[in-house]
């Protein structure tokens, strides 16, 4: 298929260029760069041996988005949408910011989209539409509700997205909802390059393990969980990435609108994550433990019987896997892309 993937340089985005080039699909990526690096896609090729075009867009400039798709000798089949923040903070300090960046943008794209005939579309969606999920495992008929603004956004882009599909059925959308991606692909040359100090558990670990911050936070000991720490579904990038290549089989089947859970449907805590990192990587990471980290639910982890029935897909990765990964990235690349 001819695909654009908007956000393709980052850390989903860059590993799921990898799996579709592997399956020989032409690849157009839009990105403003402005949480990436091209190098990423750079390394993608190199990996792959196959090519790729760039396009330095920012999807808020629609001219500039309208022209790499009239610029296309064959016409996009598909579209996958991964450009957007994505720090929960960040969204709380700066809502306007993410408002324009995450919906406005999408709302750019679906009409430079529909005006060049591209009705397809794969959504970077997040478990986070679950809000503090009052039961777990969580499946995708739950009501959404966003907690904070980054949340809301991709609640926004839900509901717009189902819109667009009501008033023309000749759009198909895929919403897959991520759970905690981590890992880096088993080369150890793309991976996930966080600017600054990482907000993330994984990326924190693995800066920890390599000396580069003192040690690891624990947000919370006195969650109802077994052992005190907050539960996630943490699941492998790669695996994600294929979730990808399956969601856009399913979209030529015409299904209209549907949504996935992208996760393993396993649990771990913060603390069985620090002794799976410490086992496999043989690295101490020191660790205290503190209070709760504002807006963290004690557990979230999904049911993902949907994607596997409908897309035939399922994790493959283990908690294990994808800490190994995690570090091959980290030792190979200490600065990440620079
Ligand atoms: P990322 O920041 O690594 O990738 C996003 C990419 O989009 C970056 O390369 C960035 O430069 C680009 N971008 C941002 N705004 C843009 C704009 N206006 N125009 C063009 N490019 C723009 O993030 P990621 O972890 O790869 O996440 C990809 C998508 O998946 C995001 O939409 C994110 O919200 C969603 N998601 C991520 C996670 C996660 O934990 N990583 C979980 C659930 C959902
Ligand atoms: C994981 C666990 C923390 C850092 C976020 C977004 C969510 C989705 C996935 C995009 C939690 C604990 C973390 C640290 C810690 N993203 N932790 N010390 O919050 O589950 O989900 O990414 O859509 O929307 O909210 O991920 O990696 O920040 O935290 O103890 O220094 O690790 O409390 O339990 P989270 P995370």
């Amino acid at each position: 298929m001819n695909l654009l993937v908007t956000g393709g340089a980052g850390y989903i985005g860059s590993h799921t260029c990898l799996e579709l080039l592997k399956q020989n699909h032409n690849i157009t990526v839009v990105d403003n760069l402005s949480n990436s690096s091209e190098e990423s896609l750079r390394r993608v090729q190199q990996i792959t041996g196959k090519k790729l075009s760039f396009y330095k867009v920012d999807l808020l400039d629609r001219d500039a988005l309208n022209n790499v798709l009239q610029s296309q000798s064959k016409k996009i089949d598909a579209v996958i949408h991964f450009a957007g923040f994505k720090a929960v903070g960040e969204s709380v300090q700066r809502p306007l910011w993410y408002y324009q960046n995450n919906v406005q943008s999408t709302l750019n794209l679906c009409e430079v989209m529909d005006a060049n005939g591209v009705r397809n579309i794969i959504f970077s969606s997040s478990c986070t539409v679950y809000g503090n999920p009052d039961v777990v495992p969580v499946h995708e008929d739950l009501p959404l509700s966003g907690t904070n603004p980054y949340g809301r956004s991709k609640v926004m882009v839900e509901q717009v997205l189902n819109d667009i599909y009501q008033a023309d059925n000749r759009w198909n959308i895929g919403l897959l909802r991520y759970f905690n991606p981590i890992g880096a692909h088993e080369s150890g040359q793309i991976g996930e390059d966080p600017l600054g100090i990482p907000n993330n558990l994984l990326p924190y670990i693995s800066q920890v393990a390599i000396g580069k911050l003192k040690q690891l936070t624990v947000f919370g000991g006195d969650y109802s969980t077994a052992d005190g720490s907050c539960v996630r579904d943490y699941i492998h990038v790669v695996d994600l990435a294929v979730g990808h290549v399956k969601a856009l089989e399913k979209l030529e089947e015409n299904p209209g609108v549907v949504a996935y859970n992208l996760g393993t449907g396993q649990g771990y805590s913060v603390l069985e994550v620090i002794a799976a990192f410490e086992k496999v990587t043989g690295e101490k990471v020191p660790h205290i433990i503190s209070g709760r980290r504002s807006g963290d639910a004690a557990e979230c982890y999904g049911n993902p019987e949907k994607a596997k029935m409908e897309l035939s897909w399922q994790a493959e990765r283990s908690i294990e896997d994808m800490c190994r990964d995690t570090w091959r990235w980290q030792k190979a690349n200490p600065n990440g892309y620079c």
